[in-house]
């Protein structure tokens, strides 16, 4: 019987990465799918703990095996910023364009433009918690282009990659992103937990 798992997002374009990864093998349930209907909140200063917060709040009301992720922009010449602010960036409204044109905006004059996706995944199995992470580096663009994925996807483009994220069609972003290298561990745990 395959495992199934509640995955605490209503960010569709993460459930559908996330899917396009773990194939059939797993059955990965959504929020709306399970009927729960909730912003859950994301009130830490690390991505592990929001990770947490948001796997637990899923756990609690569902009693049931699922997972969280959380992800942040890491630019090096903001000291790490936005991080686990990158929804917030610029204000409570989450504009993705917004939060781009701060980017831009802070990083004008900036010779440095390294940045990095870092994603933590928490997955509660069998009332246990266990954390994967996957990092994807590259550089930030001096104006945004294309229009495929979501949040920051213009203005990066990966280390090897020719395109930002926003010109690649999903299977390509997943050849390079961080989401796709966190659930790769987790789906390996996944396999090695059934054997
Ligand atoms: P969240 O808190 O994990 O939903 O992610 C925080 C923010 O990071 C999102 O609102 C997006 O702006 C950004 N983000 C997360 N993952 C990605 C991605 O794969 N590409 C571009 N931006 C992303």
């Amino acid at each position: 019987m395959k495992t199934t798992l509640i995955f605490a997002t209503n960010n569709q374009h993460k459930v559908d990465e996330i899917r396009s990864v773990i194939g059939d093998q797993f059955e990965i349930i959504t929020l709306q799918e399970a009927g729960i209907n909730i912003d859950i909140p994301e009130p830490h200063d690390t991505l592990e703990a929001n990770a947490t917060e948001k796997s637990h709040t899923i756990h609690q009301l569902t009693q049931k095996n699922c997972f969280s992720e959380d992800t942040g922009l890491e630019v090096a010449a903001l000291n790490g910023e936005p991080g686990v602010k990158s929804a917030r960036y610029a204000g409570d409204g989450r504009d993705f364009q917004r939060n781009i044109d701060k980017l831009l905006e802070n990083l004008q004059e900036k010779p440095n433009r390294s940045a990095r996706f870092r994603t933590v995944i928490s997955l509660i199995l069998d009332n246990k918690e266990y954390f994967f992470e996957g990092v994807c580096e590259g550089q930030i663009l001096t104006e945004q282009s294309g229009k495929s994925g979501f949040g920051y996807d213009p203005v990066f483009i990966p280390t090897g990659g020719d395109k930002s994220f926003a010109d690649m069609r999903m299977e390509e972003k997943n050849v390079f992103s961080h989401r796709q290298k966190a659930v790769t561990k987790l789906l390996n745990f996944l396999t090695s937990q059934r054997s």
